[in-house]
């Protein structure tokens, strides 16, 4: 009983924090979740991050998101190099030179600014990214330098529900015969960038292990593909999570097996073509089977996620 008493208070702490991703933190004063990068990036890689975990760069858009932001930096679970760098927020003038806005658009005149001492200074003229310093001061940077940064996602009333995937994102079914979720990317990335888009949903690059699980996916293929494939990129191929080591000849999944050994290996006829150089990213073709094709080739994509994001695993 006792041991009953103890356990509730923290599965209660904990649903709140988990209504949006395991990962991020409810902030009451943001009204909203936060969850601090702790991994310097660009500031343009920093913004995709956000964007795939559902979230946006976080910007001190007023007081109370300040100071969350502020806390976040200089709370006890922060290390020194961030107590000494702070963070990218998601003020920038990368669209038009002096133009200051957040990400979601509001002008940083109606911000609470308060600038670190000769700042903003746009050094060799190649500043248009905003830095919030530990004590709530911000600076202008190079967009293209790396700092930490934080991802919101602001609390709405009609906030979508943790489905059975683990994410609010409903782009992700649910097979049941497999005991995976899948999402079909229309919007076509390289494979590099996939790869990433994927981890930060909490999943990763599709990979097959059986034939019933390559069908599952030729379904959903089937299904939510026709027009939705944007612009002049191809529709019938999409990446999945296997590339070439070595030689043409090292096939391995993102998990370090052989597609052998991971379950299922069967190319489309005449591939791996090794066509026009070096194709050393896997991919499926629609109403067919595996196919190499180069990394830097910009195509949809399928990612695979575990059911429960509570399992931890998979989540970024
Ligand atoms: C502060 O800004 C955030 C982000 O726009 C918003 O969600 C929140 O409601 C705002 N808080 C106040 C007190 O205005
Ligand atoms: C904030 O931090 C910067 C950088 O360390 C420092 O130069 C500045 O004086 C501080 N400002 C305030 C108001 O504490
Ligand atoms: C700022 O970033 C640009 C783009 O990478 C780079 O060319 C430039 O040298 C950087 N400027 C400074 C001062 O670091
Ligand atoms: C995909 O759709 C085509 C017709 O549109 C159908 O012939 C084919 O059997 C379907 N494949 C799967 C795997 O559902
Ligand atoms: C994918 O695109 C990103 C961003 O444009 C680039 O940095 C990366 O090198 C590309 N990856 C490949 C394999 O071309």
């Amino acid at each position: 009983m006792l041991l009953f008493l103890s356990v509730c208070p923290l599965i209660f702490g904990l649903a709140e924090g988990t209504l949006f991703r395991f990962d991020y933190a409810y902030h009451q004063e943001a009204e909203g979740w936060l969850k601090l990068h702790r991994i310097p990036a660009t500031w343009k890689d920093a913004y995709l991050n956000c964007y795939y975990e559902g979230a946006v760069l976080a910007s001190p858009e007023n007081e109370s998101l300040r100071a969350a932001l502020k806390s976040t930096i200089t709370g006890q679970q922060s290390e020194q190099s961030l107590q000494s760098c702070g963070i990218f927020t998601g003020v920038h003038a990368t669209f038009g030179k002096g133009a200051y806005f957040s990400v979601e658009g509001i002008p940083l005149s109606r911000m609470p600014v308060t600038w670190a001492p000769g700042e903003p200074d746009n050094a060799d003229n190649s500043e248009d990214c905003l830095l919030m310093l530990p004590n709530g001061t911000l600076a202008d940077v190079n967009c293209s330098d790396v700092y930490p940064y934080v991802c919101y996602r602001k609390k709405q009333i009609n906030m979508p529900v943790l489905n059975v995937c683990g994410t609010v994102d409903n782009g992700y079914t649910f097979e049941s015969s497999i005991g995976s979720c899948y999402k079909l990317h229309t919007d076509p990335l390289n494979w590099t960038r996939a790869f990433v888009a994927c981890a930060h949903e909490g999943g990763h690059l599709a990979i097959i292990n059986s034939k019933l699980e390559l069908q599952l996916i030729q379904e959903l293929y089937n299904k939510s593909y026709s027009s939705m494939v944007a612009g002049k990129y191809q529709r019938n191929i999409a990446f999945l999570g296997f590339r070439n080591f070595e030689n043409h000849f090292l096939w391995m999944t993102i998990h370090g097996q052989t597609l052998k050994e991971a379950g299922f290996d069967e190319w489309s006829k005449g591939q791996p073509d090794y066509s026009g150089g070096r194709q050393d990213c896997g991919a499926l073709l629609k109403g067919g089977l595996l196919d190499d094709n180069f990394c830097y080739n910009i195509l949809p994509f399928i990612c695979e996620k575990l059911p429960s994001s509570l399992l931890g695993y998979e989540d970024y």
